[in-house]
């Protein structure tokens, strides 16, 4: 057969979990996936936006299940990750979309404390729960590729954005470290920090710090979706090969380090 050159970035005979497929960035990610060659395993709160992107996955003949998981409950995420692979034998990847931006117009001193918390136990402490869920299974088959959607905000922070950045820059220096810790595991675990991207996380928004984070981004665009999946399946697969514990940049030119 022709060697199509595409092998390592080829998800044939993978299971790759996704969470927050039901929507912007974790949907992309899932569908190219999928297309790919891997059986995605999609999971998020929103049971009716699962079944949708499952349901588009199988009509384009990929191979989809839906899983409902609020990953900010610690039980569930290691009750979850079990059942997968009890049920599909291994997992090669995780791909953790799952995040909300919490408050965006508020100074840090206003943010009541189950607000604050509420943003750290879904974007932070969740990415903790899925990675020591995944972590055991990758290091008895010596193969894993964790990714963690992290954003600009936890390199730069934004302002009257505090818990977002307090859990986007634990993100990253999370991953940094479990990256070293597994290095001769052959498994990477990266993050990526995409700058504003047209996904339904902005509707609440405040207008004033959705025109502050355009006017950074040189491009002078939003991102979208299917621009970040694509940089999602390259850390996701065996091609993300070499390059463990980094913040990859989607940002139209707003971070250049
Ligand atoms: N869109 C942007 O501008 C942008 C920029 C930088 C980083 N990000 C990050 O990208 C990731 C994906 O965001 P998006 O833009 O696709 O947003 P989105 O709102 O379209 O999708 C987020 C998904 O996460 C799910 N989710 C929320 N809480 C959950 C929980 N407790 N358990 C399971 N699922 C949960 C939601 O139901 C939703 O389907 C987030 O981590 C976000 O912080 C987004």
């Amino acid at each position: 057969m022709a060697n199509s050159g595409f092998e390592n970035g080829s998800f044939e005979k993978q299971v790759v979990l996704v969470t927050g497929a039901a929507s912007g960035i974790g949907k992309a990610s899932a569908e190219l996936i999928a297309n790919r060659g891997g059986k995605v395993i999609c999971l998020d709160v929103n049971k009716a936006g699962l079944d949708e992107v499952v349901a588009k996955i199988k009509s384009s003949s990929g191979s989809a299940v839906a899983k409902v998981l609020d990953i900010s409950k610690q039980d569930d995420v290691f009750k979850c990750v079990n059942e997968i692979l009890k049920e599909f034998g291994t997992i090669d990847a995780l791909v953790n979309c799952a995040g909300l931006p919490g408050p965006t117009a508020d100074f840090v001193e206003d943010i009541k404390w189950p607000d604050y918390e509420r943003v750290l136990a879904i974007n932070l402490y969740g990415a903790i729960w899925l990675t020591q869920a995944v972590l055991p299974t990758m290091k008895v088959k010596k193969y894993g590729r964790i990714v963690q959607v992290a954003s600009i905000a936890g390199k730069e922070g934004n302002p009257k954005m505090a818990p977002y950045n307090t859990s986007k820059s634990g993100l990253i220096g999370f991953v940094k470290g479990v990256a070293k810790e597994n290095a001769q595991n052959g498994i990477t675990i990266n993050a990526l920090a995409p700058a504003v991207i047209a996904t339904p996380i902005n509707v609440n928004t405040a207008d004033e710090m959705m025109k502050y984070m355009i006017s950074r981004i040189p491009m002078g665009r939003l991102g979208e979706p299917n621009e970040v999946a694509e940089i999602i399946a390259f850390m996701a697969s065996k091609a993300c090969s070499f390059t463990t514990g980094f913040t990859f940049d989607i940002s139209g030119g707003r971070a250049t380090y």
